[in-house]
């Protein structure tokens, strides 16, 4: 029923002082802190911190419980064996590569696979003294996907919902992955199971069908295997709406966007603002700007482009080679397009509050979002909400995002193509007021209305009333 109180599990969780910079906790988090002020509940994860503590007294070790903002948090520290292992390891050498269609990134170590096990099953032997009887328990991306069954198989009867944030991969790549069919398997223990869009629920359909022999209904996602019924659907991200126009409104915003137009002067501001990661198509977006200016030299003084680009990840070398392959790309452009008194482009590692990153949306006349492929990406959403308007800016979107699903409105590119990115970027530039206002409008509408709220309900409701026959 609606009255049950939600258990959130996510391996990353938004306690004030969990590791890593500010600003680089990604989608998930904001998402779920959303989420839980608004519904109560618990949420659980990781805090962050390796510690040598290990759960071996069989209670899967110190439970930190903390409130703030209404909302329960309860984490545990990881080992450091367990941090590289699971964290650096199996969810993000081999299932973060893998789910962004990066076999080649894509690690197989039969260690990585066993600590993830490890994990997941101290995951359920610390969250289950917690959970009661009615509660409903809702599951969040690649590093949980085993959760439900380890919970399951300590005899919790509960409804059991799972959400994937990340793009599922077709077959023919996901069977890459040694031992798949079990860690599908393991899934199919939820009651429901959602995707971001209705092309990586069907890849999952597809996979459920073609590989594990799984009897699918493709129109109401029921899947049913060895007599077990759970249902896969898609249900899109959104935004914390009202949020995200609060702190436009606020005087730390402002200041921020003042700030970036006293610095660029007369030159157009783009903006681009991403995780550190190899799936945002960062060295792909700078080879696109750089066709810009090669194409257009007469338009190199009109644009300045600011990355935010916070590091993410950094243990793992697949993020210590973007990083440096970025710091010589951006350095090269620099090198060859700056004149002693403008840069082209300003790269920037820090990590920046909602509050400054709406405005710098709202300063920028182009927000540049162009992942080779990502779940949804709420960057862009965020991007329409801050505009003004009456004189939005334009939002240059990669067709691979989720968000590109919803989102038709925006100048979409394939993110792969440097002339593509050029040409938007000439596009965007040139647009008049009036076309502007009409895309921005139209895309308004579905990032005030398919906001974070919606999300929840309509995946709660579904969990409440998915028949598990
Ligand atoms: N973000 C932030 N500060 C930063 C950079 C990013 O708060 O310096 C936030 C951003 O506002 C957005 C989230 O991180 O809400 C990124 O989510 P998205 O879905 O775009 O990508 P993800 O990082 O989850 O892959
Ligand atoms: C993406 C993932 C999240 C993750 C976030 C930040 O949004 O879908 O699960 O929390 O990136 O990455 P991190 O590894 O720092 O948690």
């Amino acid at each position: 029923s609606p009255l049950s109180r939600l258990v959130v599990i996510s391996n990353r969780v938004a306690v004030p002082k969990a590791r890593g910079v500010a600003g680089a906790q990604g989608g998930l988090s904001g998402a779920l802190n959303s989420t839980l002020k608004k519904h109560g509940g618990i949420w659980f994860g990781w805090s962050g911190e390796a510690s040598e503590q290990n759960g071996s007294g069989g209670d899967g070790g110190n439970i930190n419980m903390q409130r703030h903002d209404g909302v329960t948090t309860a984490t545990i520290d990881l080992t450091q064996q367990e941090v590289e292992e699971y964290y650096n390891g199996y969810a993000n050498s081999t299932l973060w590569p893998l789910f962004h269609y990066r076999i080649d990134l894509a690690e197989y170590e039969r260690e990585f696979a066993k600590g993830y096990e490890r994990v997941n099953e101290r995951f359920a032997e610390s969250v289950c003294p917690l959970i009661e009887p009615d509660d409903h328990v809702w599951v969040h991306d690649y590093h949980l996907l085993p959760l439900g069954e380890r919970l399951k198989s300590r005899g919790l009867n509960n409804r059991m919902g799972f959400f994937l944030h990340t793009p599922w991969p077709p077959t023919r790549l996901f069977v890459s992955l040694p031992f798949h069919e079990r860690l599908v398997d393991s899934m199919l223990h939820y009651d429901l199971i959602g995707f971001q869009t209705g092309e990586w629920l069907e890849s999952f359909l597809h996979y459920c069908r073609k590989e594990l022999n799984a009897n699918v209904d493709e129109d109401s996602g029921r899947i049913e295997l060895n007599g077990r019924v759970t249902h896969a659907r898609a249900y899109p991200i959104g935004i914390d709406y009202n949020h995200v126009l609060a702190q436009c409104d606020t005087q730390e915003a402002r200041a921020a966007g003042e700030r970036l137009l006293a610095s660029t002067r007369d030159r157009t501001a783009m903006i681009g603002v991403d995780r550190l990661d190899y799936s945002k198509g960062l060295p792909e977006r700078l080879d696109g700007i750089s066709r810009f200016f090669d194409t257009y030299p007469d338009r190199v003084g009109d644009l300045v482009f600011i990355q935010i680009a916070p590091p993410s990840r950094e243990d793992v070398d697949s993020y210590q080679r973007i990083r440096a392959e970025l710091e010589q790309k951006t350095g090269q452009i620099n090198g060859a397009r700056s004149e002693v008194d403008m840069v082209p482009i300003r790269y920037v590692n820090k990590g920046h509050s909602l509050a400054d990153l709406c405005g710098f949306y709202r300063a920028s006349k182009i927000g540049l979002v162009t992942p080779l492929r990502d779940g949804m990406n709420l960057v862009a959403k965020e991007y329409v909400a801050a505009q003004d308007p009456a004189d939005p800016g334009v939002l240059i979107l990669s067709r691979f995002a989720g968000a590109a699903q919803q989102l038709t409105d925006a100048v979409l590119v394939n993110p792969h193509s440097p002339d593509d990115i050029s040409h938007a970027i000439r596009v965007a530039l040139d647009m008049g007021l009036e076309e502007r206002k009409e895309r921005h409008a139209k895309m308004l509408v579905t990032v005030k209305d398919d906001n974070v709220q919606e999300w929840t309900a309509n995946f709660t409701r579904d969990l409440a009333e998915v028949r598990l026959d």
